[in-house]
């Protein structure tokens, strides 16, 4: 069972306003010329406008509930052929083919709550790609403001769907529940500061190409949202 698989039906109207990731990944896909690798691939959100843009994609996902959308979709939006979707872990996913890009969009990273289980999802992208590979993925490090905005507190999202964030400054944790007519769940994401997530791509045998500050490629200045390329030593 996967905390996503109570609110798969709720996930793409939760994330209906996030768009602004979408062609930054299609433009990667379509560079690495595919198929891709998306890990943490959810509802197809990101992997179906690659299937669209025509690059196959392998997405892994650990929730059943959620691939069953995202093949719905992709069925639905004539793409069904381009994405192949496989039920299983990041940190070991269920793949054997090698690839010029792995994918990992939209913080899934953040799910890892420690530097065992990161550098093992990490290996294991590693380990997926081909020679001068690359892997793309962004996460997120809270600012103050956000946290003292929001924490604790029920807060609109998206008209019926409500969203709440408890954050632990100490454990640098955000506990994040959503509920909505059609399911609710809560989850645990952990974060970490960029300087970490580099040591650890290092460690993890990559050499960092860019760490952008969003995803129209501006330069990393401190903000909240990473987004990160690096490629395969
Ligand atoms: C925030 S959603 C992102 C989904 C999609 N990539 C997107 O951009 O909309 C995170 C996804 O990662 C998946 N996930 C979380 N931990 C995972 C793990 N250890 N292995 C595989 N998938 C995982 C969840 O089931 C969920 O579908």
């Amino acid at each position: 069972m996967s905390e996503y698989d109570a609110i798969a039906r709720l996930y793409d109207p939760w994330s209906a306003s996030v768009i602004e990731d979408i062609s930054f990944y299609v433009d990667e896909a379509l560079r690495a010329g595919g198929p891709v690798v998306e890990l943490g691939v959810g509802t197809g959100r990101i992997a179906i406008p690659i299937a669209m843009a025509g690059v196959d994609v392998i997405g892994v996902d650990s929730s059943a509930e959620m691939l069953a959308v995202c093949r719905r979709r992709a069925d639905e939006a004539g793409i069904g052929a381009r994405i192949d979707l496989r039920l299983g872990d990041l940190r070991k996913p269920p793949v054997d083919e090698r690839v010029a890009l792995v994918t990992c969009p939209f913080r899934a990273y953040l799910h890892l709550r420690d530097d065992a289980e990161r550098l093992e999802a990490l290996g294991a992208a590693h380990e997926l790609l081909l020679p001068g590979g690359k892997l793309v993925f962004d996460v997120f490090t809270p600012s103050r403001e956000d946290i003292e905005e929001t924490h604790a507190r029920w807060i609109e999202r998206e008209p019926g769907i409500d969203e709440r964030a408890d954050w632990d400054l100490d454990a640098q944790t955000l506990t994040l529940s959503v509920r909505g007519q059609s399911g609710e769940s809560t989850m645990t994401l952990w974060w970490l500061e960029p300087s970490r997530w580099h040591a650890l791509l290092a460690e993890a045998g990559f050499e960092v190409l860019a760490c952008y500050g969003w995803f129209d490629r501006r330069p990393f200045a401190g903000g909240e949202d990473s987004v990160w390329i690096a490629s395969r030593k």
